[in-house]
């Protein structure tokens, strides 16, 4: 029988057996082994995909029912080679062990994230449910998961864990709410130096203009992730990817501050 879908936003039609699995078809005729057969009964989990939006265990569906209809599977989670933050929670938090469960896991945590970002520890234990795993005894799977959850729902994108960090992500919502007063007085000196390549701006009334004035020409939308974050003894410095009215940039920063945790100098720049 004849049917045609999308495979990870790519277009596949293929003759397919009536009786053939949905998880059979993505292993042996699309070659997508990522999704693994446990148990081949529909209580395990590890064969997990998303169709249509929803997660559903592939061992329990006919290749012939997704005709017309929209298949992700973990293959199709990360791009550009980049791993997205549920699955850098796992690695992060160790969340897998011989890893056979993963994929399903990250295929049910990714349904239960895009129908609440911020579950609470109790709602990911339960969407655990559905998913066995023999190794890890679930404890990092949760932790993994609340990964995701703070890194993607903090300004910067990234677990927020240091002063230095607090600092960062409190200046990001400041330039998000396009506060130049908040933005200046809570974290630069006096005689701060703001410079990049064109300009140099001293002391905190100027700053105060230089922002408001900043402002008025770049909208900043949102961090889309933050790089190399680096502290030292008097600073930090850190490569982000930022969304703005004009498009998406790539800037650097460096901040040195004083024994206050004022900025006392902060370069700027955009590659
Ligand atoms: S292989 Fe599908 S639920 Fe176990
Ligand atoms: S990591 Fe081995 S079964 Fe889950």
């Amino acid at each position: 029988m004849e049917i045609s879908l999308t495979v990870n936003d790519l277009p596949v039609n293929e003759d397919v057996e009536p009786r053939l699995l949905l998880v059979d078809f993505l292993r042996d005729t699309l070659n997508l082994t990522g999704t693994k057969v446990g148990c081949d009964t529909g209580q395990c989990g590890s064969c997990t995909v998303m169709l249509d939006g929803v997660s559903v265990k592939s061992c329990s569906r006919l290749a012939v029912q997704t005709n017309g209809g929209d298949v992700q599977t973990v293959e199709g989670l990360a791009s550009n080679g980049r791993l997205n933050t549920l699955q850098e929670g796992f690695w992060e938090r160790h969340g897998l062990q011989c890893g056979f469960c993963t994929s399903g896991m990250l295929m049910s945590m990714t349904d239960l994230l895009q129908r609440n970002p911020t579950p609470d520890e109790a709602e990911i234990k339960k969407w655990l449910d559905g998913n066995l795993c023999r190794c890890t005894g679930y404890i990092k799977v949760v932790e993994s998961v609340q990964y995701a959850v703070q890194k993607s729902t903090s300004p910067v994108r990234m677990i927020v864990d240091t002063p230095y960090k607090r600092i960062y992500e409190r200046q990001v919502q400041y330039l998000i709410d396009a506060d130049a007063d908040a933005l200046v007085e809570d974290h630069y000196h006096p005689d701060a130096v703001v410079a990049s390549f064109d300009f140099t701006v001293k002391g905190k009334e100027n700053l105060k203009a230089h922002f408001v004035n900043y402002m008025k020409w770049v909208d900043i939308q949102e961090v889309i992730s933050t790089d190399k974050f680096t502290e030292t003894e008097d600073g930090f410095s850190f490569e982000a990817t930022v969304r703005t009215n004009y498009g998406t940039a790539q800037v650097y920063d460096v901040f040195v501050l004083d024994d206050d945790g004022l900025v006392t100098y902060h370069f700027t720049g955009v590659k």
